[in-house]
């Protein structure tokens, strides 16, 4: 590295500093229920946030989505970033029963990850994944699911952090309509590891039930 590189990189940390300092906090609220506040928030937040991860949806791509992800009523709990009382990122909290090889096993999921669109890296989303992991010990769940696009590099750094791996046969499941799908973007994180080891011996998809998170 040349002393003009140098030079370049230093002043990107100071920035990036500066920028840390100056941004105002958010604080972390957890609530298992929206109110209608919470609720007209959560639509400016949809309103005012791009897809990153995913390419932009034909109609017919949306009617499928709302198909496959059909699963709000096993929300357990909304992990929210909260500035000046308005909602700048948030992600749901899951949980189910599912059986696999008639092994029971409480399959906790993360999902409807979201940050606004000016509060994208600063750190939104890692803090509230880190928020929510704890929450999975305790709901007595043995694994955590969630589904990103795997040919993302970041997304797949990013979930690694908090020890999601790919789970290459992916999982299927049923949409609301019946139709059976299969998931290959499946990452899981352990919280039972004895459970998340023998998933991962495993070479066939993964059944998670009915609807995708
Ligand atoms: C993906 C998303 C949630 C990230 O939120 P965020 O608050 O900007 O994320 P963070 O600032 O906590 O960054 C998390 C990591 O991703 C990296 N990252 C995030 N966006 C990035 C980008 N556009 N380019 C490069 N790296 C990026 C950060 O550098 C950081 O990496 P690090 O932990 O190694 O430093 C946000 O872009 C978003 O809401 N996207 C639309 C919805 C979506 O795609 N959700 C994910 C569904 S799986």
């Amino acid at each position: 590295m040349d002393k003009k590189d140098s030079d370049i990189v230093l002043l990107c940390r100071y920035l990036i500093r500066f920028l840390n300092i100056y941004m105002p906090p958010f604080s972390i609220k957890i609530i298992q229920k929206l109110d209608d506040y919470l609720l007209e928030q959560m639509e400016q937040l949809n309103q005012n946030s791009t897809d990153f991860c995913y390419s932009e949806k034909t109609p017919q791509e949306i009617e499928e989505h709302q198909d496959k992800f059909c699963s709000a009523d096993e929300i357990k709990h909304w992990v929210l970033a909260i500035q000046d009382e308005k909602i700048i990122g948030r992600l749901a909290v899951f949980k189910r029963e599912i059986a696999l090889e008639g092994k029971r096993v409480t399959l906790g999921g993360i999902g409807k990850v979201k940050v606004r669109d000016d509060k994208r890296r600063q750190g939104v989303a890692s803090k509230l994944v880190q928020e929510a992991m704890p929450l999975f010990l305790q709901m007595s769940c043995d694994l955590v699911y969630l589904c990103t696009n795997i040919n993302n590099p970041i997304m797949v750094k990013f979930y690694g952090k908090y020890g999601f791996k790919h789970f290459v046969p992916g999982c299927t499941y049923l949409g609301k309509s019946g139709k059976q799908y299969l998931e290959l973007g499946a990452m899981f994180a352990p919280v039972n590891q004895e459970v998340f080891e023998w998933l991962f011996n495993h070479s066939e998809p993964f059944s998670i039930g009915c609807g995708n998170w």
